[in-house]
C-alpha cells in the first residue's frame, strides 16, 4: 500500500478529487491510500473526506507556542506514513525549514506561477487585466510559492467573467490537474 498524505486547511476540494481520483485505486502494482492532514479542527474538508469514510489526522496549529514547535509536529504527523508523496492542497500556512528541510511535498496554486504568488491569486489573477489566468502545481521549497515548476494549465478571463465565474473555472481546472499530476509523480515512482 501507497500513502499520499494531502494537507488542506479550508473545505477541502481539491482533497476530495485527490480522494475520489486516487483512494483504494491502483497505481502500478501499489493500492493507494490518502492520508489527509489538517491544521484546522473545523475545516471543512474533515467532513468531506469523512464522506469517504476517511478520518483526517488534525494538527492544530493554535495549541503551538510558536511556528516551529507547529512545524515539528506536523512532520512528525506525517513521517509516521512514510508517505510516497505530500501534496498541500489549500494549506494555508507558511511553513518554516523545520518543515521544508525534512519534506519534499509539492503545492496547488491557482495562478500562471510566477505571477500572483502567495494569498488572493485569483482575484490578483482576474484584475491584471491578462487574457488568461491558471493554475500552478509545484515543489515546496523555503521560498513562497517557488519550487520547480511540475503542472500548469490556462484558463481563459473573458469579457464578461466575474470573479466568481473565473473562479469556478480555476477550480475545475485544480480539481483535474492536481491529481492527473500527482498520478504522473506517483507512476514515475513506481517506474523506479
Ligand atoms: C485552492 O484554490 C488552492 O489552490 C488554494 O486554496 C484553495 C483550496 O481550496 N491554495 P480547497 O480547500 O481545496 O477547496
Amino acid at each position: 500500500m501507497t500513502k499520499v498524505v494531502v494537507l488542506f486547511s479550508g473545505k477541502g476540494s481539491n482533497l476530495e478529487a485527490l480522494i475520489e481520483r486516487l483512494h483504494g485505486k491502483r497505481v502500478g502494482e501499489d493500492e493507494i491510500r490518502i492520508v489527509p492532514i489538517t491544521n484546522r479542527p473545523d475545516a471543512g474538508g474533515i467532513e468531506r473526506a469523512r464522506r469517504h469514510g476517511i478520518e483526517s489526522v488534525v494538527v492544530d496549529h493554535t495549541l503551538f507556542e510558536s511556528r516551529e514547535a507547529f512545524d515539528a509536529a506536523l512532520v512528525q504527523a506525517i513521517e509516521r506514513h512514510d508517505p510516497a508523496l505530500v501534496v498541500m492542497a489549500g494549506f494555508m500556512r507558511i511553513l518554516t525549514p523545520v518543515f521544508t528541510s525534512r519534506i519534499d511535498a509539492i503545492n496547488l496554486h491557482p495562478s500562471l506561477l510566477p505571477l500572483f504568488k502567495g494569498a488572493d491569486a485569483i482575484r490578483k489573477s482576474f484584475e491584471s487585466g491578462m487574457k488568461v489566468g491558471g493554475v500552478t502545481v509545484h515543489r515546496v521549497t523555503r521560498e513562497l510559492d517557488s519550487g520547480e515548476i511540475l503542472a500548469q494549465a490556462c484558463v481563459p478571463i473573458d469579457a464578461n467573467d466575474t470573479l466568481e465565474s473565473f473562479t469556478k473555472r480555476v477550480q475545475a481546472l485544480e480539481h483535474r490537474l492536481l491529481p492527473e499530476t500527482v498520478v504522473a509523480l506517483l507512476k514515475e515512482r513506481a517506474a523506479g
